[in-house]
């Protein structure tokens, strides 16, 4: 894979329905009843934002390109400043959404609410994809991650994966239902359903042992390389006419949301390192797993990140 601009090592990072996460800690969560809770904390989060997050983790440069309003779009940008992630946001006249993340302590469950976002404008739409279109100069790699804010066509990804192209900049989809299937034509370099995303698309079961077969339809679909990530399974890809599937280390799951942002993050960050498909797989997987250890919410280390690196890179040698 040819990289252009290979000296400018910046990430952009698509985040159009970029979110404050409430992350609301209780004792135990009664429903229909009043509940205290023990403390919150409001953070930035989204999936494009876990995946800038883990990228700077990892040392990379990051651009996150996005929309945000009202007081949570404030609350979002502040965020970002703090954690020393750059960013480009065009204002919206709506707020940006809330997600709602319950952690009921007695039995370490998470009940999540996903606001859908706000409605964006044909005008506010047209200004960000000019802002994509100027960014892309400068960017070595595009990252679209997460779901799409009300009016926002499903097809959209398809076009920034096209708008890319002609920047001859490689794109990785991390979508799910018509999101995912409308960027496939586009030829991103590689889409990353999950197993339940992979098997909506396909419309057929994905197991461990057919997922190299579901990978290939991928591919056949316009993926460069087919790709499905298997949670504590690990992942598979398959590109010209190889195959392989990447074991997970076994690790004390604490977490696994963001698992999938951190893989992604971990497979970018290998492209850039201008590094084998086996081994962007193997960064993969050691990031979604150390994801996994830490806690989830994207937030590595380096020094985990390299040490399941070994273990993956052992792993894969022996199977
Ligand atoms: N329980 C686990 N143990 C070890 N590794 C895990 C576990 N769950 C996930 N991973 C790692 O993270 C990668 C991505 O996980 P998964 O397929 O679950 O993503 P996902 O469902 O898209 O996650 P999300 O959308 O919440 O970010 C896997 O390929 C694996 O390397
Ligand atoms: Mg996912």
């Amino acid at each position: 894979l040819l990289i252009k601009n290979a000296p400018v090592k910046q990430i952009l990072i698509v985040s159009l329905n970029a979110a404050v996460d409430r992350i609301v800690y209780l004792p135990h969560l009664y429903l229909n009843q009043a509940n205290r809770s023990t403390y919150s904390i409001d953070q930035a989060g989204g999936k494009g934002i876990n995946v800038a997050r883990a990228l700077k983790a990892l040392g990379h440069e990051v651009l996150v390109i996005g929309m945000t309003g009202g007081n949570t779009g404030n609350l979002i940008r502040e965020d970002l400043l703090h954690s020393h992630i750059p960013c480009s946001l065009i204002p919206l006249s709506g707020r940006s959404r809330n997600c709602y993340i319950l952690v009921d302590q007695s039995n370490n469950t998470q009940t999540v609410i996903n606001e859908p976002g706000p409605v964006i404008l044909p005008e506010e739409y047209q200004l960000f994809c000019h802002e994509l279109n100027r960014r892309l100069e400068d960017a070595a790699l595009l990252v679209c991650s997460g779901s799409l804010p009300q009016a926002v066509a499903p097809g959209c990804y398809g076009d920034f994966v096209a708008m890319a192209r002609a920047h001859n900049v490689p794109t990785l989809v991390d979508a799910t239902g018509d999101a995912l299937g409308e960027a496939l034509p586009a030829q991103p370099y590689f889409v990353k359903p999950n197993r339940e995303e992979a098997e909506g698309l396909l419309g057929h079961k994905v197991t461990d042992e057919n997922a190299v077969a579901a990978a290939q339809e991928i591919a056949r679909r316009g993926a460069t390389v087919g790709l499905i990530s298997l949670g504590s399974s690990g992942a598979v890809a398959v590109w010209d006419d190889q195959s392989i599937f990447v074991p997970a280390p076994q690790v004390p799951t604490i977490n696994a949301v963001a698992c999938g942002d951190t893989f992604l993050a971990g497979c970018a960050a290998a492209i850039l390192a201008q590094k084998s498909i086996p081994e962007m797989l193997y960064w993969g997987v050691a990031a979604g797993s150390a994801n996994a250890r830490a806690g989830g919410a994207a937030r590595i280390t380096r020094q985990d990140f390299e040490e399941l690196l070994q273990q993956v890179t052992t792993l894969a040698n022996q199977s």
